[in-house]
């Protein structure tokens, strides 16, 4: 095999790229050897050799053509079958299980003949000598020397003496590492070859100054909670503090009856909302609350005269995926109103998954981050409201801001607020704001001149427009690439 090694890269050497089906006749050696070989080139060194792969159809012999390799074609064992005199037909096809087939092509062939003349045919020998084509051309095909013309092979495979196959097969060409001897390169130079003179003998890999560093391993947080560490960095430096959402199952009670959302609201329809089958109903809710909720909804609180329909708890009851963490707001809310010593001014904040029965689209998933502020405190107004988004923003390094008049059920005024975005030279909305109203803040026990500021944004979107994405599916899902949180920048430079 060592031979056989070095005699392919010796090859190379001399003639360049080849195919090792070709050197099949060169080498007189069979291919799968030479493949072998070649692996065990591959193995000894890398780079000596580039291999690719190919496939070729090749003509291969049946087992009939390896037995007229071995022995000749039936027809020369007929002519052979007959001697000096001549011999009886009947005789003569009792000599070999091919007889009849040797027969017909030896006299096709013209090198036997039949002479009636006595009665019983004869065959007799019609030629001195014959050459034995058909064995020839099986040498010939056996060898890999495939220069039969396409009608000869095409009447042996007719004759199935010959086949058809496609054989893989490697291209090889000279590697960056070529050499005709497979002595393994040395890749350091150590203080022993050093100290003993050895390395004076002995043959150097050459350093590859172009070789790319190994990437190094690396972790990172995706891109969501990146910004969304960014947001709640923003939130603690303005003294806001955050507000438990870890439920993302909630009764529709807090998630809208609390926050002063009708019944009949279309939010509350199955297509806007997930609603939960297991458990389907929530039960425990403080009484005096309930009463409280049923009430502004009936009749009103504070001057209003609510909504003017019969409020049933069975509707309130009803577990859903929280459409938004606006109802952890509610629930704080009523806990501090319900606190001992009483209401204390508060500032919230929360970022947490909420869940919509949307339509999915580029923009929309089912389910998206929800940033979510409050402020309750004594007299504060729709302008502590601006004020806050003013800063808010500012940290965000997104100085132009708008308003647009809107409507909650649970706030009034309500405003929609937009940030001119200087990449897409366009405003954009992001997110939803107001001051809650009396019949959402008297049932929960805020006293009365306290006023609630409140927001909503989406976590998703500053995400996008601060990654450049503009497909929510890029950002999570399962279309998203996991090299995209890998590859991704270790910070952004936009302030
Ligand atoms: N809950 C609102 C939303 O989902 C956001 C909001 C919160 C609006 C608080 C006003 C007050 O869009």
């Amino acid at each position: 095999m060592q031979e056989l090694t070095e005699r392919i890269l010796q090859f190379i050497e001399q003639h360049g790229d080849v195919d090792t089906l070709d050197l099949v006749p060169v080498f007189g050696e069979d291919h799968q050897k030479i493949v072998g070989a070649v692996k065990s080139i591959e193995s000894t060194v890398a780079d000596v050799i580039n291999t690719t792969q190919a496939t070729r159809k090749t003509w291969e012999l049946t087992e009939e053509g390896k037995y007229i390799l071995a022995n000749g074609s039936h027809e020369a064992a007929i002519y052979e079958a007959v001697p000096e005199q001549g011999i009886a037909q009947a005789e003569l096809m009792k000599s070999s299980p091919n007889a009849k087939v040797g027969f017909s092509k030896a006299m096709s062939n013209g090198w036997i003949m039949m002479d009636k003349s006595g009665g019983a045919p004869v065959i007799k020998r019609k030629v001195t000598e014959i050459k034995d084509l058909v064995r020839d051309h099986l040498k010939a095909v056996a060898s890999g020397r495939d220069e039969l013309p396409d009608n000869v092979k095409a009447e042996y495979k007719k004759r199935k003496i010959l086949t058809e196959t496609v054989i893989k097969s490697f291209v090889l060409s000279k590697g960056l590492q070529f050499s005709t001897s497979l002595t393994k390169l040395e890749t350091d130079l150590t203080v022993e070859m050093l100290a003993s003179g050895i390395w004076k003998d002995l043959k150097f890999k050459p350093y590859n100054f172009d070789a790319l560093g190994v990437p190094p391993e690396r972790g990172q947080l995706h891109p969501l909670m990146k910004v969304r560490s960014e947001f709640r960095q923003i939130f603690l430096e303005m003294g806001f503090s955050e507000m438990p959402t870890n439920n993302f199952v909630e009764s529709s009670f807090w998630n809208f009856d609390a926050l002063y959302v009708p019944q009949q609201h279309p939010a509350r329809d199955q297509q806007d909302t997930f609603f939960v089958s297991n458990p389907q109903l929530s039960h425990k809710f403080p009484l005096s609350l309930l009463d409280a909720v049923k009430e502004s909804h009936e009749s009103g609180t504070d001057g209003s005269i609510g909504y003017r329909y019969k409020w049933k708890l069975e509707e309130a009851q009803k577990n859903v995926l929280r459409t938004h963490t606006t109802g952890v707001s509610a629930r704080m809310l009523y806990k501090i109103a319900h606190q001992a010593g009483g209401f204390k001014p508060v500032k919230y904040f929360s970022i947490d998954k909420v869940f919509r029965n949307e339509t999915l689209d580029a923009t929309h998933l089912a389910e998206f981050h929800q940033v979510e502020g409050v402020v309750a405190d004594y007299g504060i107004t729709l302008g502590d409201l601006i004020g806050t988004f003013n800063a808010f923003f500012n940290k965000l390094g997104i100085t132009e801001l708008e308003y647009k008049p809107t409507f909650n059920p649970y706030t009034e005024p309500s405003m929609e607020i937009f940030c001119f975005h200087p990449g897409l030279e366009r405003w954009i909305e992001v997110g939803n704001s107001g001051v809650f109203r009396p019949e959402m803040l008297r049932p929960l026990g805020v006293p009365v001149g306290v006023n609630v500021i409140a927001w909503g944004l989406s976590l998703e979107r500053p995400t996008m427009i601060k990654y450049g994405l503009n497909n929510i599916r890029d950002l999570i899902g399962p279309k998203v690439d996991l090299k995209m949180v890998q590859e991704g920048p270790i910070c952004r430079m936009n302030r």
